[in-house]
């Protein structure tokens, strides 16, 4: 475009839109990572698809490792000068199109009064389990947000870092998950007392689902007041359920915070594993769906309800083999879905550990297309 006086810009871009092609026009008029973003929630994007990996703030990152020798996970967490940082590393390194909060899913069930924490092995540890109608009827729902002020604090300082530039996303585990880990008293080897509960107590049941309900709408409101361009439903325990029971046990309340958010931009619903019923999955009022790497991306594509938009969906094991790999895969997802409007790259869960960090550049140059 070097040399076009204005005339000809002009006219190169009427040609092109007349022709349909707005991913050169955007390529012209630079559109910016967070438009980007905007765009495909909304099934409206061309050209490239936006990128992000979940997981992308922490664990994998020298940068990340460096400021955990100084400060605990809860305490970078817990502090928002600290929490902004964490969250700003990956859009430094990598320029990702969306940045999404650094905190945990957990918060939650600390601010309803059960503490988390980390056990010396690994392993999340809760301070006791939620066994019981005395523990349920002992969480406070109410208020939550005033709790959380500290994520309330980051969130506009993250913002203002960001600026136009990259998208925001905030989160919230599903009560499903959140369930399991609270029954559980943490990570563990088979989650089984919440399945337990919606069996053989469906009221009780209820009371613990419709608690953490109005715990998360009320966070999450907090996060759209402060400005995120997206928020993303985590229920990563979702597959652990029969699939004629998802709807019933999870979906259910999902679809009640969607409901119960006011003036809400996109929200991504992921639930991993849950593979069976996406009309019913979309019915939760999710924007996006986001899915694991065992999904085929067209048939996905084909079954959706016009509108709805995919995220996903790269193997995380490939960020451990070498950056040639990834680029051929990391193309092979993007050309599966044929320029869709509504794809947003990501891993099918989240960045490990053991992730190469020259994988994570490859996997974005390749998605960038530089
Ligand atoms: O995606 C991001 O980068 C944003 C931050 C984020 C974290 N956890 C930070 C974190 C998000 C969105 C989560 C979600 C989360 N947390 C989920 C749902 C999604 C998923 O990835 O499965 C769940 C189930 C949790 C609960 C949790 N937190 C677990 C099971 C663990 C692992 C425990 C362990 O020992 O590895 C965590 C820890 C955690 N959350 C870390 C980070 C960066 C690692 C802490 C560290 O090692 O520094």
């Amino acid at each position: 475009m070097v040399g076009l006086d204005w005339n000809e810009v002009c006219l190169f871009m009427s040609s092109e839109i007349v022709k349909g092609n707005q991913g050169a026009v955007d390529e012209f008029v630079a559109v910016s990572n967070r438009e980007r973003f905007q765009r495909a929630l909304q099934c409206q994007n061309s050209g490239r698809p936006p990128v992000w990996l979940m997981r992308q703030a922490g664990r994998v990152l020298p940068e990340y490792r460096a400021l955990k020798e100084k400060h605990s996970f809860v305490e970078m967490v817990r502090t928002p000068e600290l929490a902004t940082e964490v969250t700003l590393q990956p859009i430094e390194r990598f320029d990702f199109d969306a940045a999404i909060l650094f905190s945990d899913i957990l918060v939650i069930a600390e601010a309803m009064g059960q503490k988390y924490g980390f056990r010396e092995q690994g392993g999340i540890e809760m301070e006791f389990t939620v066994d019981g109608a005395a523990e349920i009827d002992r969480l406070n729902a109410e208020g939550v947000a005033e709790r959380l002020d500290y994520v309330g604090k980051a969130l506009p300082m993250i913002r203002s870092a960001l600026g136009d530039k990259t998208g925001l996303i905030g989160f919230a585990g599903a009560p499903w998950t959140l369930a399991n880990y609270m029954m559980e008293g943490g990570s563990a080897k088979e989650f089984l007392k919440a399945k337990e509960l919606y069996y053989s107590e469906p009221k009780l049941f209820e009371r613990l689902m419709g608690k953490l309900t109005v715990a998360v709408t009320e966070y999450l409101q907090m996060q759209i007041d402060a400005g995120v361009d997206a928020l993303q439903i985590f229920d990563t325990q979702g597959s652990c359920l029969a699939a004629s029971d998802f709807m019933a046990a999870s979906g259910r309340w999902i679809g009640e915070i969607i409901a119960g958010l006011k003036n809400a931009p996109p929200v991504i619903v992921f639930a991993k594993g849950v593979n069976s019923n996406w009309s019913s999955l979309a019915s939760t009022g999710a924007q996006v769906l986001s899915v694991d790497w065992t999904v085929d991306l067209p048939s996905l594509r084909e079954a959706l309800p016009k509108g709805v938009g995919i995220q996903g969906n790269l193997d995380p094991y490939l960020l451990r083999s070498t950056p040639e790999i990834v680029a051929r895969e990391a193309q092979k997802v993007m050309d599966s879905l044929n320029g869709f409007s509504g794809h947003i790259f990501n891993l099918g869960h989240g960045v490990t550990p053991e992730c190469k960090l020259e994988c994570i550049e490859s996997l974005v140059e390749t998605v960038k297309g530089s």
